[in-house]
């Protein structure tokens, strides 16, 4: 029951994935370099390797370039709303989007468990998409290891409250108790993020 929900939201992931393509591929290409030098912009929250610096903000390091571009290009339209990060997409242009997606893509993100959990514990309903360990095994999706539990639960809440949407997101987190999300928060949050800063 649980495998054959998952096998039919991977249906509509692939199918969103296809339209996220398409919308990425109007994106300029990215520049790595230029990106290192315009994400002084981000640092002070995310670090310049993409490693968070107050818990609010979420690590960033290793995601994809589709992903990150998509989150900017969302609170840039309104789609995604936050006090802060909606007044910083507001300056950026495309360029400079594809830039700094450019640069956090290229870092290299990878997790460790804390000592005495094992991968056989992970919650299996979100495994598929974003790995037991919390590093991403699809493109769209995006990392959750070692985001706090704060970022984490309020993420959750904000697609099943409908304040942020996302086609598979939303159904999975309509599904949620409070007591669920705490859980989950807890166990991506307990894994260590490492993210190895691109030469
Ligand atoms: C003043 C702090 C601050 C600055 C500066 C800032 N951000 Fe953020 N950013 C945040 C916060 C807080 C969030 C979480 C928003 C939410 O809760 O939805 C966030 C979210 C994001 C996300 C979504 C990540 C995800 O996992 O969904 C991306 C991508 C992002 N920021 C990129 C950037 C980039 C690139 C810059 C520089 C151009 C930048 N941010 C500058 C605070 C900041
Ligand atoms: C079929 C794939 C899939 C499954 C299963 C799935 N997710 Fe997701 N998740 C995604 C995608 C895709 C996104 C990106 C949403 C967007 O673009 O806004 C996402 C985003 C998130 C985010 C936001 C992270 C950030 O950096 O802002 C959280 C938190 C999250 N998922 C938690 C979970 C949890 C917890 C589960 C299990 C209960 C789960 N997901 C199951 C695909 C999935």
């Amino acid at each position: 029951m649980l495998r054959s929900v998952i096998l039919a939201l991977g249906g509509v992931f692939l199918a969103q994935g296809v339209l996220n393509q398409s919308a990425f591929a109007q994106m300029p290409a990215g520049d790595p370099a230029e990106g290192r030098k315009k994400a002084t912009m981000c640092r002070t929250c995310h670090g310049i390797e993409g490693l968070a610096k107050i818990p609010i903000a979420p690590n960033i390091g290793g995601e994809p370039a589709s992903y990150i571009s998509r989150q900017l290009i969302a609170f840039r339209a309104g789609a995604r709303t936050h006090e802060m990060m909606s007044v910083v997409a507001k300056s950026l242009d495309d360029q400079t989007i594809a830039d700094v997606a450019a640069w956090y893509a290229e870092q290299k993100a990878s997790a460790t468990l804390p000592a005495g959990k094992t991968d056989a514990q992970a919650p299996e309903t979100c495994v598929a998409c974003h790995g037991t360990e919390g590093i991403a095994t699809m493109e769209d999706a995006p990392n959750l290891a070692g985001e706090t539990v704060m970022y984490l639960d309020t993420q959750l809440k904000a697609f099943r409250g409908g304040k942020r949407t996302h086609e598979i997101m939303s159904d999975i987190a309509a599904d949620l108790s409070d007591e669920d999300i705490r859980e989950l928060a807890e166990w991506y949050s307990g894994i260590k993020l490492n993210i190895e800063k691109a030469k």
